[in-house]
């Protein structure tokens, strides 16, 4: 089976390279860029300065399976992970994207991005756009209006999984950032770590075969190693990305120095000085290094855990001059057991600025569990449903129904049939449910709206009541930047009911940091604990909130959070329309 996918993959990939006539449709240009900027460069990478123009970047995504390594794997332009962008705040980042997975739709997600203005730019299929059919293309455009460490990566879970990712750093003047002072150099081509999952085998093909698939190797810029020169007596800031979609918790450390953490998910905060930092699935994390030790050259290593618990990578850390021959046949330091206690996480952190103060919050109780489901085989419809073919797979299958399905509040998140973003009145409304009130519904599966004025601010209570399930889920936010003001797990190891929860808030016992809540797209939510957010929708657009760890074994585990606004005619009228392409000819030669 394995060995026919591959087959498969290689002559369908080749019979289309000679088809430029495939590119059957690609969308005008984006009406609200035009002539918002004149110079253009396809390199935008360059100092950021002051006063000048912001110029428009062009990146073309070809995205189609490759050998990488011996092993089949998705890539863009052959590249797993894909380029990374570079480009300056208040750029037009433009991409043109192509989908040559044959068989398989695609969208792509730019991870922290805000998209402020441009919500049809979010990349997620029937909610923001239409997929990207094999052989379409779609043109994504929209501007870098913040600064910080991003990525991107296939909207699907599993096409990530297999390669479909890569670094996005939208850098500033030197003198704006908060924290210039503490370091010599930024040198974002060089000194970013983007971490990845190498799976046995390639997901997004074997619907049949993921049950239980877990990856068994940690890639550091798609590699098993790196490097990483230094000037002795330097310091340098270092970014990191964990962009593994299951899981897959991350360690890092350099042996023999501290590090200074500076900005988590592209956001400051106070600095914190760590021997290690703790990377949940989606997190970024800035860090500032001196090369202040012996002339030598050291081990930055990459420690597994959750299901990559085993697993791990290294990079070489030189300081210039030192001939690093002799460490590549060294073994790091097996002493690299770093205390849990001593690791710095993302929802520890301070955020670097007071937050402004919120008057009216509106709370919502989401429960998350595994639950055990009676599901019968023609009920579920882990997918969305695409005119080009119906039900095409986008989540894989989750076969392992059996062993439970995480939900949150009781129900799975179910994909409308037109994108809910261009056009909310065309879906039907026997799919919806309202957040909080999932119960009237009677499926198993519906798609789960909160809907919310512009400036509502929204409380999310994720409650991870863990009667079904001892595994940690790690979140990420669409659109908006979530304070996270409580993080907490119960010493005592006991399931949390909602009552128990209400109970704990009620009594005051439950500590909100209003002043400094870091402020981040992916969050962790604690078995048998709590993680408690806010957002401030301050601009309109359908978002989802999404588990992006449970996904490979489980049905979508999100819910979409609608900020109400209407979509120009003349904008979704030049974006491409469902089913706009149709791929028979070309599945067939
Ligand atoms: C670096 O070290 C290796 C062995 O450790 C040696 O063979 C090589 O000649 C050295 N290179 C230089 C430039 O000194
Ligand atoms: C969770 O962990 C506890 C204690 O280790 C164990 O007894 C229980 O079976 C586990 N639950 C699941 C669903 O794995």
């Amino acid at each position: 089976m394995k060995l026919l996918i591959f087959f498969y993959l290689v002559i369908a990939n080749i019979s289309n390279n000679g088809k430029a006539s495939l590119e059957s449709f690609s969308p005008n240009d984006n009406v609200l860029f035009t002539d918002t900027t004149k110079s253009s460069d396809k390199s935008c990478h360059r100092p950021c300065k002051f006063n000048v123009k912001p110029r428009q970047c062009y990146f073309s995504f070809d995205v189609g399976p490759v050998i990488d390594d011996e092993r089949p794997a998705l890539a863009i332009n052959g590249l797993t992970p894909g380029p990374s962008l570079h480009v300056c705040l208040h750029d037009i980042i433009i991409v043109q994207v192509r989908n040559r997975i044959p068989d398989q739709d695609l969208s792509i997600h730019w991870n922290g991005l805000e998209q402020r203005g441009t919500p049809y730019m979010d990349g997620v299929p029937m909610i923001t756009q239409c997929s990207i059919a094999y052989g379409s293309t779609y043109k994504y455009s929209f501007r870098a209006s913040k600064p910080g460490t991003f990525f991107y990566h296939a909207d699907s879970v599993s096409q990530q999984s297999d390669g479909v990712y890569g670094s996005l750093i939208v850098d500033q003047p030197q003198p704006l950032e908060p924290h210039s002072s503490l370091y010599d150099y930024d040198r974002s081509k060089e000194h970013t770590l983007i971490f990845g999952a190498r799976f046995p085998e390639l997901i997004s093909g074997s619907l049949d075969t993921f049950g239980d698939v877990k990856p068994n190797g940690v890639l550091i810029n798609g590699k098993d190693s790196a490097k990483l020169f230094v000037i002795p007596s330097y310091s340098y800031r270092l970014r990191f990305i964990n962009a593994i979609a299951v899981e897959c918790p991350l360690v890092v450390g350099i042996s023999e120095h501290l590090v200074t953490v500076v900005a988590t998910d592209g956001k400051p905060v106070q600095p914190i000085i760590t021997e290690a930092v703790k990377l949940y699935p989606g997190e970024r994390m800035d860090v500032v290094v001196r090369a202040d030790r012996h002339r030598s050259g050291y081990w930055l290593q990459v420690k597994g855990e959750g299901v990559c618990a085993q697993l791990s990578a290294r990079a070489m850390f030189i300081y210039s001059g030192f001939n690093y021959t002799s460490l590549i046949d060294y073994q790091p330091n097996s002493k690299f057991n770093i205390e849990d206690s001593s690791t710095v996480k993302g929802q520890d952190l301070l955020s670097y600025k007071q937050v402004p103060p919120f008057k009216n919050v509106r709370s919502v109780y989401l429960g998350i569990d595994k639950n055990m489901i009676e599901f019968k085989e023609t009920d579920n419809d882990f997918r969305y449903v695409s005119d080009v073919v119906p039900k095409k797979p986008f989540f894989p299958a989750a076969l392992s129904l059996q062993n439970g399905v995480v939900q949150i509040n009781g129900k799975n998140f179910l994909f409308p049939d037109v994108p809910y973003l261009l056009k909310p009145r065309e879906v039907r409304s026997e799919l919806v449910c309202e957040v909080g009130n999932e119960k009237m519904h009677r499926d198993p599966q519906c798609l789960q709206l909160l809907t919310a004025n512009v400036n509502e601010v929204l409380e999310l209570i994720l409650v991870n009541e863990g009667a079904g399930s001892n595994d940690t889920y790690t979140f990420h936010m669409h659109g908006y930047a979530m304070q996270v003001l409580a993080t907490w797990q119960s010493p005592a190891g006991l399931p949390l009911s909602r009552t128990e929860f209400e109970k704990l808030d009620k009594e005051g016992l439950i500590d909100r940091n209003l002043q400094n809540p870091p402020v981040k797209n992916s969050v962790m939510v604690p078995n048998k604990g709590f993680t408690i957010v806010r957002i401030n929708p301050e601009y309109g657009g359908s978002w989802m909130f999404e588990c992006r760890s449970c996904a490979l074994s489980s049905l979508p585990v999100a819910i979409l959070i609608s900020v109400p606004q209407p979509i120009p005619k003349i904008v979704v009228d030049s974006l491409p329309t469902c089913a706009s392409y149709r791929p028979a000819d070309v599945l067939l030669n």
